[in-house]
């Protein structure tokens, strides 16, 4: 095999109060990218999106985690990829992750398996520190792994994957972008004690509920003490979709990432269409141009496109 066509799908990261160590995978949106493995050491990318996004290799999110992979080959191998980009850079719903993702993945097919998903994750982590300056792994990890993950450390890298109960998911992304960069740099440094142990009993108490399939637990536990009171503040709209969302049935959520997607879960379809409308309504009101997706979750993560 040569060339290979993979769909790498969006991604929540943080999951309201698990910042830098929850990440859940969505059926949409996706990316579409193909991969051909060359026979000399080089990283070639071109995109067919209309994204200002780098060609160089080592600083696109694609490139440099490629860049790392054939660093650790004896052989005389490289890939050019093309990247179909859906999920807009800077919506925070994962666009890095999964071009770092789908990369990585496609690359590993091509070269019949050699790495672990857990080695696939450390390479992809470039990815992200070209895109924000850090390596995390709450959309990486979810986008290869499927489903929802627990990163509970990254070095060194130990994920846990989570079954997900069949919940559904609306997200809206009101068109203006928020640097993962810029969202990181307006955050306090330091927590109270008081507000730490608010947030682990909230992290326990969602990674429990997903795992007990206790709808309750989800959302009680749906509360971010420390990150979301400093982010939301710019994301116009974010106080009435998260009060009307909750009034009109939905589990709970939040800022999705670093915003400005904001996402909201429910247990039935209707009621996540009902979301979609209130969403709809405050955006028109505020008059802000966006996008609505109603989803589920998606638990085989970047897949390949027969
Ligand atoms: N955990 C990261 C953050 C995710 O919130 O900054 C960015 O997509």
């Amino acid at each position: 095999m040569k060339s290979i066509k993979i769909k790498a799908p969006a991604t929540v990261a943080n999951l309201v109060c698990g910042f830098d160590v929850l990440g859940m995978c969505l059926e949409e949106p996706f990316d579409i990218m193909e991969v051909t493995l060359l026979n000399e050491k080089k990283v070639i990318i071109h995109s067919a999106d209309g994204y200002p996004l780098p060609q160089d290799p080592q600083q696109n999110t694609a490139g440099a985690p490629l860049i790392e992979m054939i660093n650790t080959l004896p052989e005389e191998v490289g890939f050019e990829v093309m990247i179909y980009k859906n999920i807009k850079p800077g919506s925070g719903v994962g666009s890095s992750a999964a071009s770092a993702a789908g990369a990585v993945v496609a690359a590993n097919l091509l070269l019949n398996n050699r790495f672990t998903n857990e080695d696939l994750v450390r390479f992809a982590m470039f990815g992200e520190k070209v895109a924000s300056g850090v390596k995390h792994a709450d959309n990486i990890a979810p986008c290869i792994y499927g489903g929802i993950t627990l990163i509970r450390s990254i070095f060194p890298l130990d994920i846990i994957t989570i079954p997900p109960p069949p919940l559904y998911v609306t997200l809206v992304h009101p068109q203006i972008e928020v640097k993962t960069a810029d969202a990181r740099q307006i955050l306090r440094k330091e927590v109270l004690l008081k507000d730490a142990i608010k947030q682990w009993g909230n992290i326990a108490g969602l990674v429990a509920g997903f795992m007990k399939g206790d709808c309750d637990l989800i959302g009680r536990s749906l509360e971010d003490v420390i990150i979301e009171p400093v982010r939301s503040v710019l994301i116009p709209g974010f106080d009435s979709v998260k009060k009307r969302c909750k009034e009109a049935g939905a589990l709970g959520g939040g800022i999705s990432g670093s915003g400005p997607s904001i996402f909201m879960l429910s247990k039935e379809r209707e009621t996540a269409l009902k979301l979609e409308t209130i969403m709809k309504e405050i955006y028109d009101g505020i008059g802000l141009s966006y996008h609505t997706y109603v989803t589920t979750i998606n638990q085989r993560g970047v897949t390949v496109i027969e």
